[in-house]
């Protein structure tokens, strides 16, 4: 399977809006918005008319600058520009029909995820050290390059790395195995290390940024939650705690939404110390995060280990996946099948 150069040359003579699904916020200007309450708005993270659509006025009018007057005709403006009223599921569901899945690597994975990993919403991958989250976001981060005909998305990744285990070797390993060319593949992968959760939120906002002048595919968080266990000790913290990561995955749904990305992250298990044991199927482990990860997370992912290389996944919650299991592996080129 040969890949084409097209699988990497992303930028090249691209009309702008085509980068991403959602209208920049600068067309806001024919409606009567200033350029520079455009700005404004830029700065303050908001780059698409999406985004200033599903703004409540509290959000609008944290934003400095911005009066109560201006708030209301920002909303206005927005709103007749974005679809936000209801629409008939028969239009509902030939959107979702064009929904590009991101290929894991892994046939039999691919298969219960109903095509891979889904464009549009947040995927959690959640499992004990060493059960192959990160290698699996790894695979990710070349598979969302690919051609949809090979089971990609055509766009480039932006990786928020946590905990200091992003490998760019690994990276290029993947690309061998489609042979296509690893720089190339590193280039399309935009990496930051993120060292607190208020930097992990406010590297969002830059991504929101880069989404409306690349076409990105996936953003990875790996891990989403690592930082706020060390940022927040104690139980006295934890609504501090809750508050926050709530603000971080509220972002994240809207990038997903605004852009038609997928987004992953991962999530470590904690020994389960309550009687909420059985709520996981007599597994002692639980994800951490708790409700508020819960209903962000549109998919959630068990990882587990297996014999060797080989790892079990399990669809814990999904809105339209069965619970069951696929078993894959962790080769030395990424994501695959257990060989027979
Ligand atoms: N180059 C490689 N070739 C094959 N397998 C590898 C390679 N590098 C790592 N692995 C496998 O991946 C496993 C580590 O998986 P990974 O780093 O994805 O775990 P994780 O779930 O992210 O853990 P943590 O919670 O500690 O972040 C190793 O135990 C090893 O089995
Ligand atoms: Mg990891």
């Amino acid at each position: 399977m040969e890949a084409t150069a097209s699988t990497v040359s992303l930028n090249a003579d691209e009309d702008l809006d085509d980068f991403t699904p959602a209208k920049l916020v600068k067309t806001l200007e024919k409606n009567g918005i200033t350029a520079g309450d455009i700005k404004k708005l830029q700065d303050a993270g908001y780059y698409t008319v999406e985004a200033v659509a599903y703004a409540t006025k509290k959000d609008l009018l944290a934003i400095k600058g911005i009066s109560e007057a201006k708030a209301d005709k920002l909303q206005l403006e927005a709103s007749k520009m974005v679809m936000m009223g209801f629409k008939s599921a028969t239009e509902v569901h030939q959107t979702r029909a064009n929904i590009v899945y991101i290929t894991t690597g892994s046939k039999e994975l691919d298969k219960l995820l109903g095509g891979g990993i889904e464009t549009g919403s947040i995927t959690e991958i959640f499992g004990e050290f060493r059960s192959g989250k990160s290698q699996l976001c790894h695979t990710l981060a070349v598979n969302c390059q690919l051609p949809i005909s090979m089971g990609g998305a055509e766009g480039k990744c932006l990786y928020i790395d946590t905990e200091n285990t992003f490998r760019p070797e690994r990276l290029i390993a993947v690309a061998e195995k489609y042979k296509i060319n690893g720089q190339s593949v590193l280039d399309n992968v935009a990496c930051a290390r993120a060292f607190n959760t208020d930097h992990q939120t406010k590297l969002l906002l830059l991504a929101s940024a880069m989404m409306t002048e690349a076409r990105y595919a996936l953003l990875i968080v790996d891990s989403a939650t690592g930082l706020y266990r060390t940022d927040y000790t104690g139980r006295g913290e934890l609504s501090a705690r809750q508050v926050h990561l709530g603000r971080f995955l509220r972002m994240l749904l809207r990038l997903a939404d605004e852009h038609g990305i997928a987004v992953v992250i991962t999530n470590q298990v904690v020994a389960q110390v309550d009687g909420a044991a059985s709520m996981f199927g007599g597994d002692q482990k639980k994800p951490i995060g708790g409700h508020i990860l819960a209903h962000s997370s549109t998919t959630r992912l068990y990882l587990r280990k297996g014999r060797g290389e080989t790892r079990i996944c399990k669809v814990y919650d999904s809105p339209c996946l069965p619970e069951s299991e696929a078993t894959f592996a962790i080769n030395p080129d990424g994501i695959g099948d257990v060989k027979e």
